[in-house]
């Protein structure tokens, strides 16, 4: 199958991320690597996704996951090499499937040559400028700049034990860039134009919206200050205005390909009209939004947050994104099976005390965190805009949540002294096979343990059966293309069917209707029409039961 010649391919794409050293491990190192990748196209294809994204695979002493580039131009060799990449590009474009890649410019790794120089020259000097050197205070210059805590957890400025200290918003292993440093940005685009020659159609942007920075109060704010600016107020860290110029920079950039290269922004910004400045054609083109990972399992959550972000598309002329899972949050098919809880914030805490519970607490409903977790996904697949997948979704894989500390990965663990226990859990390598050192992983142990329970849900146990989540996502990925090519649906747009039960959504793009009864306390008669997918079985009478949805043929 050839590549959509259509320049706007990624507007309703099917994006499947990839953590590299988690899907398939060629050479039995425990490390999942491209070679894996390339041996699982097949199985991408069938799958029926229009694009990949790749998490990092660059050098990296792994501090986080990869996160912590050490050299944006080239492969970590235990994941293997610009060739390997070139062959992998090659089969994925052959089978149709279009690559995205994870650039990461607000911080390097701590191994990056640059950062290496910097810490090697004195304080003032140009090396240093690349990054965000800054004098400690007191009498000894001991203390530093500010009491700014790391998103890890610790503080965010490490000393380097000559008076300065550099900023890491994250790991102190990941140093932040200083984008006012004309260097940087050439390099930056120096980096985008290497990929895109490699054939790479797009790039997911890693904290977009930090890489503008104003550190020149004196003294700087403090943390509390910080948290006390009111809504709008421009903060020295996040989301500046400047940071527009570097993505209008990089769009000129994308634009001179054939198509243009895309982009996504990773833009954890509350505001969503501040977060669809990320998304326009004259910037990347597309923001991540994670509404739907902060919201439950609820008609009305679901409704509000639909009805925004489709507003927000229409009025930046952007596509919207639909997420349910990353490898950064509890798969959701966990998600949805722990208690309902009042707000977002109480949401992440029970998400981390169930995980500290080590799973051996029946806090978690397996069988209706799945039926939701299923239900939800049809939803999302039948919205207008693009979809980003994280692999293991398409099995219904739960988290592991009891790994033992002494795997644990995630700086996160380690910075919070055990508090968080971190994302490890979302990124346990994937099981292909029911037996084997690691499900068919790869021929040996994987680099974070598996469970014995993972033998259920692996690839080849799902093949063959009809009921599974696997044949559940590509039947609705199969029909979604072709309904997505039916020239009623195009011409629909997108309308709410009102209900009379409350819990019900029902929308309808022309013809295709999609039905989620998330918590009807009767089961919901279905419109007279062909059913194209469900991931439940109705009842008698066609009904269908909570936590499922129904996609229809109406005519
Ligand atoms: C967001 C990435 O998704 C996450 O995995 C990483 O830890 C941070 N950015 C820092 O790069
Ligand atoms: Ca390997």
């Amino acid at each position: 199958m050839a590549l959509d010649p259509n320049p706007d391919w990624w507007r309703e794409a099917v994006v499947y991320q990839i953590y590299p050293r988690s899907f398939a491990d060629s050479n039995g190192d425990g490390i999942g690597d491209l070679d894996g990748v390339s041996s699982r196209v097949p199985y991408l294809k069938a799958l029926g996704i229009d694009a990949v994204w790749f998490s990092p695979f660059y050098p990296s002493a792994l501090a986080d996951g990869g996160y912590d580039v050490d050299d944006y131009r080239d492969i970590d060799p235990r994941i293997g090499t610009l060739e390997q990449f070139d062959q992998m590009v090659e089969a994925l474009h052959a089978a149709g499937i279009r690559v995205m890649i994870d650039i990461v410019p607000n911080h390097s790794g701590s191994g990056h040559p640059w950062f290496k120089q910097a810490l090697a020259s004195p304080a003032g000097s140009a090396a240093r400028d690349r990054y965000i050197f800054r004098d400690g205070l007191g009498q000894g210059q001991d203390q530093p700049p500010s009491d700014w805590r790391g998103i890890f957890g610790g503080s965010a400025w490490e000393p380097v034990g000559d008076g300065q200290f550099y900023l890491h918003l994250f790991d102190p292993a990941q140093p932040d860039w200083n984008w006012d440093n004309p260097e940087v940005r050439e390099d930056f685009l120096k980096t985008l134009r290497f990929w895109s020659d490699r054939g790479v159609d797009g790039f997911r942007v890693d904290v977009a919206d930090a890489l503008a920075k104003d550190l020149s109060a004196d003294p700087l704010p403090t943390a509390a200050e910080l948290e006390a600016l009111p809504p709008g107020a421009e903060h020295p860290l996040r989301d500046r205005g400047e940071v527009h110029a570097i993505y209008r920079q990089w769009r000129e950039v994308f634009n001179t390909y054939d198509p243009p290269r895309t982009a996504v922004g990773e833009v954890w910004v509350e505001d969503r009209t501040r977060r669809a400045r990320y998304a326009t054609s004259a910037e990347l083109g597309q923001a991540f939004n994670f509404d739907l990972l902060l919201a439950g399992f609820n008609a009305d959550d679901f409704r509000t947050i639909i009805d925004s972000n489709l507003d927000l598309a229409r009025q930046t002329g952007s596509s919207t994104t639909w997420v349910l899972s990353n490898h950064d949050v509890i798969r959701h098919a966990s998600r949805y099976g722990l208690p309902p809880v009042a707000s977002p914030g109480e949401r992440r805490e029970l998400g981390r005390l169930w995980l500290l519970a080590r799973g051996a607490e029946p806090l978690e409903d397996t069988a209706l965190g799945l039926a939701r977790a299923r239900a939800a996904s049809l939803t999302i697949l039948a919205l207008p805009g693009s979809v980003y997948l994280y692999q293991g979704e398409e099995l219904g894989l739960p988290e592991v949540a009891d790994l033992p500390d002494a795997v644990r990965q995630d700086p996160a663990f380690r910075r919070s002294g055990g508090y968080e226990v971190g994302r490890d859990g979302a990124r346990v390598p994937l099981p292909w096979t029911e037996d084997g050192p690691s499900f068919g992983f790869g021929t040996g142990a994987a680099h974070l343990p598996q469970p014995a329970w993972f033998a259920g849900f692996a690839v080849a146990a799902q093949q063959a059966d009809p009921e599974s989540t696997l044949n559940l996502y590509r039947t609705a990925l199969a029909a979604r293309r072709s309904l997505l090519a039916n020239e009623d649906v195009q011409a629909g747009g997108f309308t709410w069917v009102e209900e009379q039960q409350p819990g019900v959504l029902h929308f309808a793009r022309g013809p295709w209707h999609c039905l989620t009864n998330f918590s009807a306390p009767e089961a919901v008669s279905l419109p007279p029409g062909e059913l194209i997918v469900t991931g439940a079985s109705l009842l008698p009478g066609d009904l269908l039961p909570p936590a499922a949805t129904a996609w229809l043929h109406v005519l």
